[in-house]
């Protein structure tokens, strides 16, 4: 992952304008780390099949990563989560101002595409790309998921529509990172059983973090902890027995699973699940 951040390094948006602060806060969210998660899965899926490829498959994976920061930088304004902490930084309309911050968001989103399009890559793999992305981030996954996550706060909701909210908000995009790597090693025969896998481990993943969001501190998450008690998710619904147990049988299941993988799949996953699969632990 040191090239790909390298990569990144060496893509950041650039805008010289009369503007005081913009760049800089172009730059402040995405310098500031994050797991990356996004990236290493669709890198993984592409080292597994064909690691000639990895260097073009960069751009594509900066465009997930642009595309989830601007969906953080979004989701921290007063608006939605109102956080005031993010990778360990201060949020951009904290530091700055409102404007900047939706703004900064909105330019990362359209720069995602951007990137999408310079990859080296035949248009007709780039146009699979683009649609992957702009479908589980946008209207049909996670801005639906935020939609929902945010207009039933204080609204209690069924098990299977917190379901539904979690798999838009946050694991269509983890679904489909796995997916635009097969997509790129034009490995389409196993790009919906990656997807399906994806969209588990999405699951857990959300459920991990709202289990984080009450047993950790702000200082270890980098983020504003204890915030979500207005939100549905499996903590604020079933208590954190009952989350702690269904994260437990999803990550047994995702384990099991990869056990059906294509070797070189398995061996280029596997370290990048053990890290994040008993994170609740
Ligand atoms: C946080 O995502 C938002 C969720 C979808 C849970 P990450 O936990 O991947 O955040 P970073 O990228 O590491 O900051
Ligand atoms: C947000 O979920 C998921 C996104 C689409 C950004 P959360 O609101 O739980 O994410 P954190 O905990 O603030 O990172
Ligand atoms: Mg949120
Ligand atoms: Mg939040
Ligand atoms: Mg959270």
């Amino acid at each position: 992952m040191q090239k790909f951040e390298q990569f990144l390094q060496d893509n950041l948006p650039q805008s010289q304008s009369i503007h005081p602060h913009y760049e800089q806060a172009l730059h402040t969210m995405l310098n500031a780390g994050g797991k990356r998660f996004r990236p290493a899965l669709l890198l993984g899926v592409v080292e597994a099949y064909n690691p000639l490829l990895v260097e073009s498959a960069y751009h594509a994976a900066y465009a997930i990563e642009l595309l989830h920061t601007y969906s953080l930088i979004h989701d921290d304004l007063p608006a939605m989560d109102d956080s005031p902490l993010r990778r360990g930084n201060p949020t951009l309309h904290v530091v700055y101002d409102e404007v900047t911050a939706i703004l900064v968001g909105d330019a990362l989103n359209t720069y995602a595409f951007e990137v999408l399009s310079d990859a080296p890559f035949s248009d007709e793999t780039k146009v699979k790309l683009v649609k992957e992305l702009a479908h589980n981030g946008g209207l049909h996954g996670m801005v639906l998921g935020q939609a929902i996550d945010c207009h039933f706060e204080n609204k209690p909701l069924a098990l299977e529509d917190i379901k539904t909210l979690h798999t838009n908000k946050t694991a269509k995009l983890i679904a489909a990172s796995l997916k635009m790597g097969a997509i790129i090693v034009g490995r389409e025969d196993v790009a919906e059983k990656l997807y399906d896998f994806g969209i588990k481990l999405g699951l857990l993943f959300q459920i991990q973090d709202d289990i984080l969001d009450v047993t950790q501190s702000s200082e270890e998450a980098g983020k504003l902890t204890n915030n979500d008690e207005d939100k549905n998710n499996f903590v604020t619904i079933l208590g954190l027995d009952k989350a702690l147990r269904e994260a437990n049988a999803l990550a047994d299941e995702l384990t099991q699973e990869m056990g059906s993988f294509d070797e070189s799949l398995q061996r280029e996953l596997s370290p990048i699940l053990t890290k994040y699969i008993n994170r609740h632990k």
